[in-house]
This record gives structure tokens, C-alpha cells and sequence, in this order.
């Protein structure tokens, strides 16, 4: 599966979501999720994103956010068409620990 990390957090440009197949992505207030179960491994995803938040499983130290984006998954709503980025997108890209600084 992919998943999305810490970088969408705060930025949530949502490219990404016109991309997938499968419609396997789910908004939160400021950060999106794939749904480890529902996500077919295409990979198209991943470049599409400009904060580079998007990743395959299989890099190494990613336990954490499968969690954290099956999770959220199976409670926030699908998204499946773009909209606007957070008002801060730019300013907050790149940041770090924006999980524990931003997430809601
Ligand atoms: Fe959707 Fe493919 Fe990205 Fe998985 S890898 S979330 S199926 S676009
Ligand atoms: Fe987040 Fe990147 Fe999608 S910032 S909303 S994973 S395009």
C-alpha cells in the first residue's frame, strides 16, 4: 500500500485524490489518508503530490503512519475531487513534526 505522512499535514493540496483509481483517499480537517486495504499498489499517486507526502510501505520506519492512516480511514469521508489547499500550504511545507504540531 501507499500511504500519506507527516508533510500533507497543514499543506493537504489534494492533487492526489484525482488521481486514484480506486478512490481510496479520506479528508481530515488538515491532512488526508489512504485506506491501507482499499489502496491496489499503482503508484500513481506519489508524484502527484507537491509536498512529496505520499510514500510506498515497503520504505523502511513507516509502521506508524499505515496506522495512523488506516485509522482515519475508517472514520473520515472520501474524497475524490480536488479543492483548495490549506491557507498555509506554503509556509508550512517542509516543516517538521507537523504531526504533533498541526494534526486535528
Ligand atoms: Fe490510489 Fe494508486 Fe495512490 Fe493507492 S497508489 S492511493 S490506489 S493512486
Ligand atoms: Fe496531501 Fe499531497 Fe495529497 S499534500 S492532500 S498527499 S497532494
Amino acid at each position: 500500500t501507499y500511504v500519506v505522512i507527516d508533510n500533507c499535514i497543514a499543506c493537504k493540496y489534494t492533487d492526489c485524490v484525482e488521481v486514484c483509481p480506486v478512490d481510496c483517499f479520506y479528508e481530515g480537517e488538515n491532512m488526508l489518508v489512504i485506506h491501507p486495504d482499499e489502496c491496489i499498489d499503482c503508484g500513481v499517486c506519489e508524484p502527484e503530490c507537491p509536498a512529496d507526502a505520499i510514500r510506498p510501505d515497503t520504505e523502511p520506519g513507516l509502521e506508524s503512519w499505515v496506522e495512523l492512516n488506516r485509522k482515519y480511514a475508517e472514520v473520515w469521508p472520501v474524497i475524490t475531487q480536488r479543492s483548495d489547499p490549506m491557507p498555509e500550504a506554503e509556509e508550512r511545507d517542509g516543516e517538521a513534526d507537523k504531526l504533533s504540531k498541526y494534526f486535528s
